[in-house]
């Protein structure tokens, strides 16, 4: 049941990774091909807060994937869940790179939810399959509804973060989709407003810090 020392130090050296170093991405990066905006000061400095909130919640996103992998028992929902991390490490590129090109910067916090999720993920791996995947889909449905938000906050000329977004979002709603195929229990909804409320502080905090 418990975790064994070298699979902890590999997801170790994993978040170190995620956190400190540059991420790397095997496909391009959604809206490359599109020119860069010529953006006021106040809405470039909005896209690159908003991409700073998506970075961080895509360093969630790599934490819950490893602290899931950490506990979950074999299942045929293995292939589903690894398909979908590593589309979550090109997102972490992709929004990464976005922020860079805006002149922003990623949060200060990033360590501090990076650690929070993948004990979150760890805790869900141990609940059982069924669970897991209730958690990863209803996160997956979460975020999808916030990447709408983003898409009406975004400056309309700043067509490179949008491309961004809205592959992201595609994404996300195909990893719900799969997750409910392979069984997804529905969660209680006391647990989904919990984790409403915890992606709210994520999101607010990250934004200015
Ligand atoms: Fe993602
Ligand atoms: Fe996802």
């Amino acid at each position: 049941m418990l975790p064994r020392l070298d699979d902890l130090i590999v997801a170790f050296d994993r978040g170190l990774r995620t956190v400190f170093a540059p991420a790397q991405s095997l496909s391009a990066t959604p809206g490359e091909e599109m020119p860069e905006a010529d953006m006021p000061e106040e809405r470039r400095r909005r896209s690159a807060a908003l991409m700073r909130v998506n970075h961080t919640g895509e360093v969630c996103a790599q934490a819950l994937y490893q602290g899931q992998a950490l506990t979950a028992r074999d299942s045929g929902a293995k292939a589903a869940l690894e398909q979908a991390a590593r589309e979550e490490t090109e997102h972490l590129a992709w929004t990464e790179r976005r922020i860079e090109e805006l002149g922003g910067r990623k949060s200060l916090l990033n360590p501090a939810w990076y650690a929070g999720s993948f004990v979150i993920g760890a805790l869900a791996g141990l609940a059982g399959d069924r669970w897991n995947l209730g958690f990863l889909a209803e996160t997956e449905r979460q975020v999808v509804a916030h990447l709408d938000g983003h898409l009406e906050r975004l400056p309309g000329e700043d067509r490179r973060s949008r491309a961004i977004v809205e592959s992201m979002r595609e994404d996300e709603a195909r990893h719900a989709t799969s997750a409910t195929g392979h069984g997804a229990a529905e969660l209680p909804a006391p647990a989904k407003a919990i984790m409403r409320l915890t992606s709210r502080v994520m999101t607010t905090t990250s934004e200015v810090l």
